[in-house]
């Protein structure tokens, strides 16, 4: 790096800050915006500094690479369905494992210029980044390939965990070799690559979709881990510093989602659950149903309504006719809030983004912690195509698969609505014994038209 210009340190360095205050931004709903645009400045920042380089080869290729990638991004970007963002995230970040290692690669391949130029220390930095890039790069492909729905079932080999252990033992090994032997010869290097390739698909295989977007995280983390190493090797701090900065963000978001579902890490990658977990105390009584006019005249004459939004939610495409329908409420005098929890949908801030979509304002959202106490006080809770996320036996049964994860206390409201098609469990594959309390009613169907019929009886009780 010392040998560089300072303008071009000097942008990598601005772009690199920008990266950190696009993040800081991306911390609260108000400045998401603004975030992703700072960091997106950022990255333009640290590719302009790239050209600046003196003496910089390859140009008409560096731009070809820019043109076709920017030109998928943005197709992408615009297409893309907002219940589909899970495995749009995916690939992209696949793609930074893998640029991660194919730096790496090349420059293994250069015969063995890593040796002659480096530290030994540089050298095993590079080979972490290989393994970590590669693992994170086809691991990453699976996740899109099943959240896509490319590949139906998850696929377990018999001793499963062994097989994983053993590639990455095998991986280690090759890459410690690779350090020791220089410089590496190529046969070497190709092993080490298909060893490491492999075991990301090997890992991936098993689990089961709906623990995806935790393990998209992970590798989320591998993929800035991986970048931060190959930006040491090349000596480029935006690289360094982006890639900390994804590597923490990324390990942060893991945990945060792991601790939000009750599940280890090491039981997501080593006993993976694939939606179709029993188990859990028999639960007693019946489902009673309402119909929408019941529903519409319940909140039209309560005073505290809260909204609780989940997966079904999303996959109806019903914000819009929900957030309609909470307006039509309001206007009538009643207070309306919606409470989302950490994992309710399918990824991180799933229902965030669908009710900001949906044009409903930040302070009428609120988080588990900050809701959870006002149930309590609220008449309805209306709760719209969500199921795990309030089933109280996470609270009370310790048989229960989701034992011990926190949930919105939906059944404290004095009268409980739940909108969803029939009888159908959520993710976790237990049953909910809210549905089946006096003070719960179900409303079957699917949610958009559902909140549209609520919209009709709401305006006939004007
Ligand atoms: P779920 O527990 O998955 O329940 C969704 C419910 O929506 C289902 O019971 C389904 O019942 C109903 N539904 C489906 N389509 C519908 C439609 N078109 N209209 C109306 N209802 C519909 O959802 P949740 O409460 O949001 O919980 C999320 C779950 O996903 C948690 O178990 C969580 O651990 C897991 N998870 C979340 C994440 C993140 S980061 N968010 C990541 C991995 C796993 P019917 O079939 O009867 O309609």
């Amino acid at each position: 790096m010392l040998h560089l210009p300072l303008y071009v340190q000097g942008a990598w360095l601005v772009g690199a800050m920008m990266f950190i205050f696009g993040l800081k931004g991306m911390g609260s709903p108000t400045t998401a915006r603004k975030g992703i645009v700072w960091a997106g400045v950022g990255m333009l920042v640290a590719i302009i500094g790239t050209f600046l380089v003196p003496d910089l080869n390859n140009i008409a290729l560096i731009l070809l690479a820019l043109v076709m990638g920017a030109s998928a991004a943005w197709i992408s970007g615009k297409k893309v369905q907002m219940t589909d963002m899970p495995q749009m995230v995916a690939i992209y970040n696949g793609m930074g494992g893998g640029a991660a290692a194919a730096i790496a690669a090349i420059e293994f391949a250069k015969a063995g210029r890593l040796h002659e130029s480096h530290d030994t220390v540089t050298v095993v930095l590079a080979v972490l980044g290989a393994l970590i890039g590669s693992v994170s790069f086809t691991g990453s492909c699976v996740a899109f390939a099943k959240l896509q729905g490319l590949m139906k079932k998850a696929h377990r080999l018999p001793a499963q965990n062994f097989v994983n252990i053993g590639l990455a033992v095998l991986a280690v090994v090759l890459g410690v070799l690779m350090v020791i032997s220089a410089p590496a010869g190529i046969a070497l290097v190709v092993a080490f690559f298909v060893v490491a390739l492999v075991l990301g698909v090997v890992v991936t295989m098993p689990i089961g979709g709906a623990d995806m977007p935790v393990v998209i995280s992970l590798f989320n983390a591998f993929t800035g881990l991986a970048v931060g190493f190959e930006g040491y090797v090349l000596s480029n701090p935006a690289l360094i510093i982006a890639g900390i900065v994804v590597g923490a963000a990324g390990t942060l978001l893991t945990q945060l989602m792991a601790k939000a579902m009750n599940r280890p890490i090491s039981n997501i990658l080593f006993t993976p659950i694939t939606g179709e977990a029993q188990g859990g105390a028999a639960i007693e009584g019946t489902m009673k149903e309402l119909n929408a006019m019941d529903a519409a005249a319940l909140m039209r004459y309560a005073s505290k309504v809260i909204i609780v939004p989940g997966y079904g939610m999303a996959v109806a495409h019903a914000q819009h006719k929900v957030w309609e329908m909470a307006g039509l409420l309001e206007k009538a005098g009643v207070e309306v809030k919606f409470a989302i929890h950490p994992v309710a949908g399918r990824m991180p801030g799933h229902m965030n983004v669908l009710l900001a979509e949906a044009g409903v304002p930040y302070d009428k959202i609120f988080d588990l912690e900050e809701i959870n106490e006002e149930f309590a006080q609220a008449d309805v809770a209306l709760i719209i195509g969500a199921n795990d996320v309030v089933n109280p036996s996470a609270r009370t049964d310790k048989s229960s698969p989701i034992y011990g994860m926190p949930i919105l206390n939906a059944d404290a409201a004095q009268n409980v609505i739940v909108i969803k098609r029939g009888k159908g469990t959520g993710y976790s594959g237990v049953e909910n014994a809210l549905f089946y309390t006096d003070n719960c009613r179900m409303l079957y169907g699917d949610a958009q038209p559902m909140a549209g019929e609520i919209i009709q009886n709401l305006k006939t009780l004007e």
